[in-house]
């Protein structure tokens, strides 16, 4: 039987390695959620197989307790609240994977048992570390995402040697381990790691959020492989390295989609706004009437559409794509640019614009589009700010500065749809609302592409 259940582990392993091939394009990557899943489900009903295990009642009460609230959340979740749903759920991952070498640890027959080399216990304390720190800090991430406390960095004076001293005395009491079982050290241990967790996630404001949630997952997938090794289970090695690679990846991509480098996320200061003066903008805001804006776009030869983190408020994707497809049939080309950390989590538009039926080959991430709009007459901005904000190029001063943005700017006419003048997320001006060939539509992102659609039907 032992060998059976390693071999459909095995299996498992490989699935998961699939499903995350697919997963790297929108068109298969529904399939491969289900294939991860199927794997998951797979490798979770061999483990009830396994020779001598105890307290099947329980871990069936857990699965179905578990499994129950995450398939109830998951249906009732809004789109806008999925990255602290993403939080919170890898944050789990990790505290199961601390839990396991709590357990582990408490047994004691780690350090005992295997011809005492001290690997095994070495592999739980860091897979314990790391996954403690990955379940605290997710925790404190779905706190602010879902304002339970405030988005705004918490700081206060010597935080960072008090980081420091919480995470040595983790380590230290980590060490420690590794030659006695005492039930105290392990309990100094787990808090330590758990406080160190909650520490370095309380200064981090919401912008550098979805990046801490990135990293938070690479650790849980790390914590999940070391504890692999501990119990030599090969579907946990194998997944949780594969996630572990993945999160770091996406943790690094998105670091640099929004302007802030890996090594100062890692290593303090990180999540404080910056602060920069971000100088006047000149010109003035120029409105324009939905009937003159479907003029400009219907006799175009070209429109990009840009979309941002309003569309995905106004729920405006289906009146988008109506939109795009009424343009066509103008004789217009239509192209979607999308800007990696558009909206508030990774892939947002994607998503919302999928879910609308827009196919992907309209869809053109910022280096494969970015050049084009110089030779585009018309870009439609909807919903969008900091992603289109030339102050990321212009303006040394601005906390966006060097942020890749897409050049909206430079195409012959940009229209702009927002409510009024509510700033982005980075909570600064944008001089592209000012520029002379800017007009601005204002309203919610639904109805007034809804009036666009009925406009550019009359020309
Ligand atoms: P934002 O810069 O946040 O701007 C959104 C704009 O949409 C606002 O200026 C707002 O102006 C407008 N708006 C809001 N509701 C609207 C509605 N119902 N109808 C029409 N317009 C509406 O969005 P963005 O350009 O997508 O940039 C995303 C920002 O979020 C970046 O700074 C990024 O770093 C950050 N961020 C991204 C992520 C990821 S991973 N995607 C996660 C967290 C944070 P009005 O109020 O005037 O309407």
């Amino acid at each position: 039987m032992e060998h059976v259940i390693q071999a459909v582990y095995f299996i498992a392993a490989l699935l998961f390695i699939l499903g995350l091939r697919k997963m790297s394009s929108p068109k298969t990557a529904r399939n491969g959620i289900l294939w991860a899943g199927g794997a998951m489900g797979m490798a979770v009903v061999v483990t009830f197989f396994t020779p001598g295990l105890h307290n099947i009642g329980l871990i069936f009460i857990a699965i179905v307790v578990g499994g129950g609230a995450a398939w109830v959340s998951a249906k009732k979740v809004e789109m806008t609240n999925m990255p602290q749903m993403v939080a919170i759920y890898n944050g789990l991952g990790g505290g199961a994977a601390a839990a396991i070498a709590a357990v582990e640890l408490f047994r004691g027959e780690l350090l005992n048992g295997v011809s005492s080399s001290g690997v095994l216990v070495l592999l739980a304390v860091v897979g314990g570390l790391i996954g403690s720190i990955a379940f605290s800090g997710s925790c404190v991430a779905f706190a602010k995402l879902q304002r339970l406390i405030s988005e705004r960095p918490m700081t206060f004076s010597n935080q960072q040697t008090v980081n420091l001293v919480m995470l040595a005395i983790a380590v230290i009491a980590g060490f420690v381990l590794l030659f006695t079982d005492a039930p105290a050290m392990i309990v100094i241990f787990f808090a330590a790691a758990l406080a160190f967790g909650v520490m370095m996630t309380l200064p981090i404001g919401g912008a550098d959020m979805p990046v801490v949630i990135s990293l938070y997952n690479a650790l849980t997938g790390m914590a999940v492989a070391f504890e692999g090794f501990a119990l030599g289970n090969a579907a946990m090695i194998v997944a949780g390295t594969v996630v572990g690679a993945a999160g770091t990846l996406l943790t690094q991509l998105m670091a640099k989609a929004m302007n802030r480098p890996l090594s100062n996320v890692l290593f303090g200061a990180f999540g404080a706004e910056q602060e920069g003066e971000e100088g006047d903008v000149a010109g003035s805001l120029k409105e324009i009437e939905p009937n003159d804006a479907a003029i400009m776009m219907g006799y175009a030869n070209r429109v990009i559409i840009v979309t941002g983190y309003g569309m995905a408020m106004a729920q405006a994707q289906h009146k988008v794509y109506e939109l795009a497809k009424q343009l066509e049939e103008n004789n217009v080309e239509v192209k979607f640019a999308i800007h990696p950390v558009a909206g508030r989590m990774p892939g947002h538009m994607n998503v919302l614009l999928a879910e609308a039926g827009v196919p992907y080959d309209k869809l053109f991430d910022l280096e494969e589009i970015n050049d084009e709009f110089q030779s585009t007459d018309v870009t439609l901005v909807i919903g969008a700010n900091d992603v289109v904000n030339p102050a990321a190029r212009n303006n040394a001063a601005s906390p966006i500065y060097g942020m890749p943005i897409l050049n909206v700017d430079y195409s012959g006419n940009v229209l702009v749809i927002k409510r009024g003048r509510g700033k982005g997320f980075a909570g600064i001006e944008n001089e592209l609302f000012y520029a002379d060939n800017t007009r601005m539509l204002y309203g919610d992102a639904q109805s007034m592409v809804n009036e666009l659609v009925q406009s550019v039907k009359q020309l």
